[in-house]
């Protein structure tokens, strides 16, 4: 568990784009609804106001973007999403359901990209305040299944290649075995019915 006073829970759900994720987070959200727990369903980036700007940037920019600007506009927007959105819900004692945080940046600027991974995790504690989630779950796809459910649309990100995805799912993996306690990894080639189950799985051990 992260930094001081925290009552709710902070889940985030990680993997290459089109593992299917958000299909997941949404039935997961719909499950905790039921229960009658008190959600709050957010992404990286873009959650809202500012972000949703940065998001734009990140995903739409044709310009040349520097590896290194790319990472601090993404953590720019984590710092921003951490302070007034995440931190507040979870004093309110919400369950906090994140699609992407900072081990995304860890996959794609790290392992992706190339760059430094001491100083992505030094940067990404800054952004955080040291925050952390009480869990982690990554649904691991091959990188065909993957490119194939983007489709012909692809955003700056997504047209970065396979390689580069290739990358990506091993830095997920890589990250996983540095971090099991926090870090699940679910085969995301499973039905969507059956992966759900695993999510609801894990979640109810915290
Ligand atoms: P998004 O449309 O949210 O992708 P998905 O629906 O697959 O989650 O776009 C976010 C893109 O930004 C995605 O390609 C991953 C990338 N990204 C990073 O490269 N670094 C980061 O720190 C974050 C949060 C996202």
């Amino acid at each position: 568990m992260g930094v001081g006073m925290q009552k709710g829970l902070f889940i985030t759900f990680e993997g290459a784009d089109g593992c299917g994720k958000t299909t997941q987070i949404e039935l997961l959200n719909k499950y905790l609804l039921n229960k009658g727990y008190e959600t709050l369903l957010t992404r990286e980036p873009g959650a809202k106001g500012l972000g949703v700007k940065l998001r734009e940037i990140l995903l739409n920019y044709d310009g040349e973007v520097s590896p290194n600007c790319e990472s601090f506009l993404f953590l720019a927007d984590r710092a921003q999403h951490v302070d007034c959105i995440i931190k507040p819900a979870l004093k309110e004692g919400k369950i906090i359901l994140c699609d992407r945080h900072t081990d995304s940046t860890v996959a794609y600027q790290g392992y992706g990209r190339g760059l430094d991974l001491d100083k992505i995790h030094l940067l990404n504690n800054y952004a955080t305040s040291g925050l952390k989630p009480d869990l982690t779950i990554v649904f691991d796809v091959d990188v065909e299944t993957s490119m194939q459910r983007v489709g012909k649309e692809k955003d700056r990100m997504e047209s970065a290649g396979v390689e580069f995805f290739n990358k990506v799912r091993n830095g997920y993996l890589e990250i996983s075995k540095q971090e099991p306690n926090r870090v699940k990894v679910i085969n995301s080639s499973d039905t969507i019915e059956n992966i759900h189950k695993q999510v609801v799985e894990l979640v109810e051990k915290l």
